[in-house]
C-alpha cells in the first residue's frame, strides 16, 4: 500500500485562490485533444482534480465528472465548487474503477508529483482499468526544459488577510523540481505562519510513452504545450501533453 498523498492539505485555500484557474485556461487544449470527440454526457475521470475548477467547467458543458485527489482539503473545496460532480479522496497510485469512463484527464503537472517511474506506471495501470474500451487518457507533465527555465524563481501574493511566497528550484541530478511555499494568514489580532514543500519528478518523454505502452495504452504521443497550443501556453515552455487510448477490444 502506497503512502496517502496529502501534501497539498495546508496549501489548499491559497492554491484555490491563486493557482487553480490554470485548469480552466487549458480547456481549449483539452477540447482539441479529447473533449470535442466525446459523446454528449460522457463520463470523465479528473485524476488529481485539485479544487475542482476543471470539474466545474466540464460539468457545465454537460459532461459527468468524477474527481479524485489525495488531499482532503482540496476535495472539500472541489465539492463546494462543482456540486454536480462526484468526488473521492483517493491516491492516484492506488485507486480502482472498472471500465467506467470515456476519458481520463490529469492537468497542471499533477502526475509530476508521482516520484518514481514504477509508481507512475501504477497510475497508468489504474487509469487503463478505469476507462471503457476506446477511452482516451490525456495528461500534462513538466519536462526538463520546464524545470530548467521556470523552476528558478520566486513569486508571491500579499493581501490584507494573507500573504504567500513560493520559491522554486531545480535539482537536475536528482531530476527533482522543488517548490517551497511560505504562507501567512491573519487570525484576528495575530498572524499564523505555515510552510509546505512540494516535490515534482522530471520524466523523459520516451520513458513516459514506454510506460503507457507497457500497461496496454495504444497510439501514445506527446504534444509540446509551449509550441502546439497558442499564446496562453507558450508562456509555459517545457510542458508536454500526453495522449493515449485504451484499445476498443479490451
Ligand atoms: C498542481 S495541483 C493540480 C490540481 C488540478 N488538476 C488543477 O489543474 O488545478 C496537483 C494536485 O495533484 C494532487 N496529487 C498529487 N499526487 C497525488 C496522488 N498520488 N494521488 C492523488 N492526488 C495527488 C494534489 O493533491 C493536488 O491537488
Amino acid at each position: 500500500m502506497t503512502d496517502h498523498y496529502s501534501d497539498y492539505d495546508p496549501f489548499a485555500w491559497i492554491y484555490n485562490k491563486h493557482w487553480g484557474s490554470f485548469a480552466t485556461r487549458i480547456v481549449p487544449v483539452l477540447d482539441e485533444l479529447v473533449l470535442d470527440d466525446l459523446p454528449p454526457g460522457a463520463r470523465i475521470l479528473d485524476l488529481c482534480c485539485g479544487t475542482g475548477q476543471l470539474a466545474h467547467a466540464l460539468s457545465a458543458q454537460g459532461f459527468r465528472l468524477t474527481g479524485i485527489d489525495g488531499s482532503e482539503s482540496m476535495i472539500a473545496i472541489a465539492r463546494r465548487k462543482a456540486p454536480d460532480a462526484t468526488f473521492r479522496v483517493d491516491d492516484a497510485r492506488d485507486f480502482t474503477f472498472d471500465g467506467e469512463f470515456h476519458a481520463a484527464l490529469s492537468t497542471f503537472d499533477s502526475l509530476n508529483h508521482v516520484m518514481d517511474l514504477d509508481e507512475l506506471t501504477s497510475v497508468f495501470r489504474n487509469v487503463y482499468r478505469a476507462l471503457i474500451g476506446g477511452g482516451v487518457f490525456v495528461f500534462d507533465l513538466n519536462m526538463e526544459e520546464g524545470y530548467r527555465t521556470r523552476w528558478r524563481s520566486s513569486h508571491g501574493y500579499v493581501e490584507d488577510d494573507h500573504a504567500c511566497i513560493a520559491r522554486s528550484s531545480h535539482l537536475p541530478n536528482e531530476r527533482i523540481g522543488k517548490t517551497e511555499i511560505t504562507m501567512f494568514f491573519r487570525r484576528e489580532d495575530r498572524w499564523e505562519r505555515s510552510d509546505v514543500t512540494l516535490l515534482q519528478r522530471c520524466y523523459d518523454e520516451d520513458e513516459v510513452l514506454k510506460a503507457l505502452g507497457s500497461v496496454g495504452f495504444v497510439g501514445a504521443k506527446a504534444c509540446d504545450g509551449g509550441k502546439d497550443f497558442g499564446e496562453e501556453l507558450s508562456r509555459f515552455p517545457g510542458r508536454s501533453f500526453f495522449v493515449s487510448r485504451k484499445p476498443r477490444s479490451h
